[in-house]
This record gives structure tokens, C-alpha cells and sequence, in this order.
């Protein structure tokens, strides 16, 4: 195992020069994107190229690659184990600048001419700026996260029992995505949603259209037709003038209703009051809706589709630490610390379903890489690609890396493990500060996502999806009397 890889004491390893090419210009990029949306699709993508290159750490294109992406430069190393992968979490070997979805960075016309805290390397003063401030919105909202989560959480399950009753089946997207963006809101904007109309029934929709058309370029879309994909989303960066009046009233919303944190960024952080509210913007709507609107949905699928016990395990764990605590109708925080087996179930779904699954950082200077078994000179300027869902399937590293085993993650050995399990752009041991990029919600995300099992295993003897798409097909409510309000 490679436990030892990384530490002072890792074994040597022979250096080679790292393996795969480019290409021809233009062709050579051309065809690996098609590779990478169409005829392998992102998995397979680096799969193959790890078995053809016998080695985690190879060259390769990676998109947007066409012409029209003038000054986009596709050619990066990929970094595909453990080991590897980490160099992303070292600021001072990889230069996070503009880096976010690789060397294509969306317009900043997209976040009202602010170049927002996820573009900004720590070297740079404003990082650590709007970083302690994003910190500071978290520490403030800690003490009403959860009761805002419990209201929202009401209101997305009601609305799925009325669906159920009446069709049968529920979609759960819709509900989910106005339950977190509702939440969020309250908890990162300070503000009720419903204060204006327009945001309050459409706001989570706003921002799915403000996030598609900035990722268009570099994502791929399950069930949109080839070869149509390719030439009418993956071909040209979409402008943002499409958008510009929504983002208007999105803005004008928090500058009325979020008034407060607004101010607290002037005074206490020294932001102005324009970037201050283009950072909100994007942390509510790119980091926090967007990460949760795909682990949240991951996360129940994964629950509500499992075949060996977890449901009744999870359902037993939830109840006992509850009757546990008497007089606490809903888990807080810190009844979901007790949850053993509810957190490595958050944790294993991270594991296999990274929500942010591409990472990349850029060579600050010449410098030695090390896989499991070999070392590579990287170049100075040379951008390195982590693609987290096969870095997660790391046998050097997880036991039977492809099975869902919440296991794995508890007791003493499980939380040893947490160093690997990556997803927040650092190890789960790690504390996000203004110094480094790890997500600073790392903690919230987790605790959010207990909070939802706990929720639903108090409220629910039984809880199905279909194995399809995202669908709620059974809500038992609880036969015995648990304490719910
Ligand atoms: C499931 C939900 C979330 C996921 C999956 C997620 C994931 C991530 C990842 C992977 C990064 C690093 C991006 C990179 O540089 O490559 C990041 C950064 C960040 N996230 Fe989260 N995040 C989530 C929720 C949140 C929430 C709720 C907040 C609210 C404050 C937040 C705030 C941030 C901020 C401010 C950064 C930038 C950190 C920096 O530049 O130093 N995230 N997030």
C-alpha cells in the first residue's frame, strides 16, 4: 500500500520521461476531444490512456480544443493516483491561477467584471481577503445552518410525498434544487428568497442558466445527441450577454436583501461593494449551489437505490442516537457527529462521486512529480490535470476501490483514511484557510449532507429511488412514534 508513498521515508523510484504526445497541431486536440465527449466519454477518457501509457502520470489534450478557443491552450499532464494528484494541494510547487476548469477560463463578464476568489492564486492579496470573508459568512451562519436546512428540508419532502401520492413517482431535482438554493440563500445571502417574487420561484433556475453557459465549453451533456454536441455546445465560449439580465437581477437582489453581509465585507474585509457582491454571487451560486445540486442528488440515488442493508442500518443508527438525546425533535450538528455510519456514507459517496471532479494547477517551476512507482520532471508553466473519480479508485490506496463500502471510512483505520479522500480540493484532514484553496465550506458540506440522511431516516421507515435517473419512488413516513416536532 502506499501509505508510506509520501512521507520522507517513501521508497525510491526510478525517473522516466513522462509518457504520451499532443498530437498533430489542431488534429491531435480535435481528436481527443471528440474521444473525451463522444465516442469514450470522460471515464474512459483517462482509463484507456492509463492502460495504453502503463502509468497514472501521461500527457494528453483536454478541452475546450478548437480553433475558435483562440489563446486556449489544451496540452496538459495528467495526474491520476494518489500521489500525484496531491502535488495539486502543494501551493508551493502549482500556481492556481485562472486554473479553475483548466486553461479556459469563462469571461469575466459572467461575474459582473470581478475575477472571484476560485480564480485567485493565495499569492495574490485579494485571495486571502475574500477567502476570510467567505470563512467568515460560514462561522456566522453556523449557528442557523441547520434549523434553515430543517425548514427547506420540510418543504422539499412534502412537496415529494404530494408528487408520490399522485403519480406514483417524484423527479427529485426541482424540489432539491429549491430546497438548497433557498437555504443557501438564507445562509450565505442572509436573505429570504421570497423577498422578491422572481428569485423566490426562479432563482434556482437563474443560476443553473449563469452556470451552464460559462461550463458549456468544457462539459459533457448525457443525452444531447452527437454529432450536434460537438457543434452547438462544445465549440464556441458562449458570451455572457445571454445572461447579463438575469445576472443583473441576481446582483440587485443581494444588493437589497443582503444588505448586511455586504456591509460586513466593506468594513471588516476591505472588499468594494461591487466585488463584494459578485464574490457572493458566485460562491452561493457557482461553489454552493452548484457543488451541492450534484452530491446532494448523488447522494440520495446512492442511498435510495442500495440493495445490502444500508437503508435499515442507517434507519437503526439515525433512531438510536436520537432517542439518545431526548428532547431534541430534529439533528443538529451535534447529534450527527454520533452518526458513525451516516458520515462514512457521506464520506464513500464523495469517494466514488467527487462533485467537482477535474483539478488542475500549473507548474510554478521546474520540479520532480512522483507516482506510485516513478518520478517525472515537470517544466515550469506545464498545467497538471487530476480527473478526482479515477484518483479515488486508487487500489494503492482504497481496498476494492470500485465497491460503495461506507465501512472503509469508520473506526480508527476509516478515519486514517480521510487523508486520501479529496473532493474539496484537499484532504479531508486538512482546514480550508486564506492561505490555501481547500473549499471553505469542506466542513458544512459534509454536516449538510448528514443532516439530510439523518432527516430523512427520522421522518421515513423507508425511502426508495429508481435505479434511473434521479426519482423518488417510496416515502414511508416513520410507523413508530420518533421524535420529530
Ligand atoms: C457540495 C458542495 C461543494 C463542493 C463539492 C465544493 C467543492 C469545492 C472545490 C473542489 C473547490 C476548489 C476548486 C479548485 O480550486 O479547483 C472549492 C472551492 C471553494 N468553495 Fe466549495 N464546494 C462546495 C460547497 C461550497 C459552499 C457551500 C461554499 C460556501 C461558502 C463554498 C465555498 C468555496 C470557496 C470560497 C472556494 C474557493 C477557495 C479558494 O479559492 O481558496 N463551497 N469548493
Amino acid at each position: 500500500m502506499w501509505a508510506s508513498a509520501m512521507s520522507s521515508a517513501a521508497p525510491p523510484v526510478p525517473t522516466k520521461t513522462i509518457p504520451g504526445s499532443y498530437g498533430l497541431p489542431v488534429l491531435g486536440p480535435l481528436k481527443d476531444r471528440l474521444d473525451y465527449f463522444w465516442f469514450q466519454g470522460p471515464e474512459t477518457y483517462f482509463r484507456s490512456r492509463v492502460a495504453s501509457h502503463k502509468s497514472t502520470v501521461f500527457r494528453t489534450n483536454m478541452p475546450p480544443t478548437f480553433p475558435f478557443f483562440v489563446g486556449v491552450d489544451p496540452r496538459v499532464v495528467a495526474v491520476l493516483d494518489c500521489s500525484s494528484f496531491s502535488v495539486l494541494f502543494d501551493r508551493s510547487l502549482v500556481d492556481k491561477r485562472n486554473v479553475l476548469v483548466g486553461d479556459y477560463m469563462p469571461s469575466i463578464s459572467f461575474t459582473g467584471d470581478t475575477r472571484v476568489v476560485v480564480y485567485l492564486d493565495p499569492s495574490e492579496p485579494d485571495h486571502a481577503r475574500v477567502k476570510s470573508f467567505c470563512l467568515d459568512i460560514l462561522k456566522r451562519s453556523a449557528a442557523t445552518w441547520a434549523s434553515s436546512f430543517h425548514s427547506n428540508f420540510d418543504i422539499m419532502f412534502d412537496t415529494l410525498e404530494r408528487e408520490i401520492a399522485k403519480g406514483g413517482s417524484a423527479s427529485g431535482l426541482v424540489p432539491v434544487q429549491q430546497c438548497i438554493f433557498n437555504f443557501l440563500c438564507r445562509s450565505i445571502v442572509g436573505a429570504d428568497p421570497s423577498a422578491s417574487p422572481e428569485i423566490g420561484s426562479n432563482g434556482f433556475a437563474m443560476l443553473d442558466t449563469w452556470l451552464a453557459l460559462q461550463l458549456m465549453p468544457v462539459t459533457a451533456v448525457p443525452n444531447f445527441p452527437q454529432p450536434l454536441q460537438e457543434i452547438l455546445l462544445h465549440s464556441i465560449p458562449y458570451p455572457s450577454f445571454f445572461i447579463s439580465g438575469v445576472y443583473r437581477k441576481l446582483y440587485e437582489f443581494v444588493e437589497k436583501h443582503g444588505e448586511e453581509v455586504v456591509l460586513r465585507a466593506e468594513t471588516e474585509f476591505g472588499i468594494d461593494k461591487k466585488d463584494a457582491i459578485n464574490n457572493i454571487l458566485f460562491v452561493l451560486g457557482f461553489n454552493a449551489f452548484g457543488g451541492f445540486s450534484i452530491f446532494l442528488p448523488a447522494l440520495l440515488t446512492t442511498v435510495g437505490t442500495d440493495k445490502t442493508g444500508l437503508r435499515e442500518r442507517l434507519r437503526e443508527e439515525v433512531r438510536r442516537v436520537m432517542q439518545g438525546r431526548p428532547g431534541e425533535a430534529r439533528p443538529g450538528f451535534e447529534a450527527v457527529r454520533e452518526m458513525e455510519l451516516v458520515r462514512a456514507t457521506v464520506y464513500e459517496t464523495l469517494r466514488l462521486n467527487p462533485p467537482v471532479p477535474l483539478q488542475y494547477g500549473r507548474a510554478r517551476d521546474d520540479f520532480t512529480l512522483r507516482s506510485h512507482d516513478a518520478a517525472f520532471q515537470v517544466r515550469k508553466g506545464e498545467l497538471l490535470c487530476g480527473y478526482q473519480p479515477l484518483v479515488m479508485r486508487d487500489p494503492e490506496v482504497f481496498e476494492d476501490p470500485e465497491t460503495f463500502s461506507p465501512e472503509r471510512f469508520k473506526g480508527a483505520a476509516g478515519k486514517e483514511m480521510l487523508k486520501y479522500l479529496f473532493w474539496s480540493n484537499g484532504p479531508q484532514t486538512g482546514a480550508p484557510t486564506a492561505e490555501n484553496k481547500q473549499c471553505a465550506a469542506k466542513d458544512y458540506v459534509v454536516e449538510t449532507a448528514c443532516l439530510l440522511l439523518a432527516n430523512i431516516f427520522l421522518r421515513y421507515d423507508e425511502f426508495v429511488c429508481a435505479d434511473d435517473g434521479f426519482t423518488v419512488t417510496k416515502l414511508q413516513k416513520a410507523a413508530a412514534a420518533v421524535p420529530v416536532e
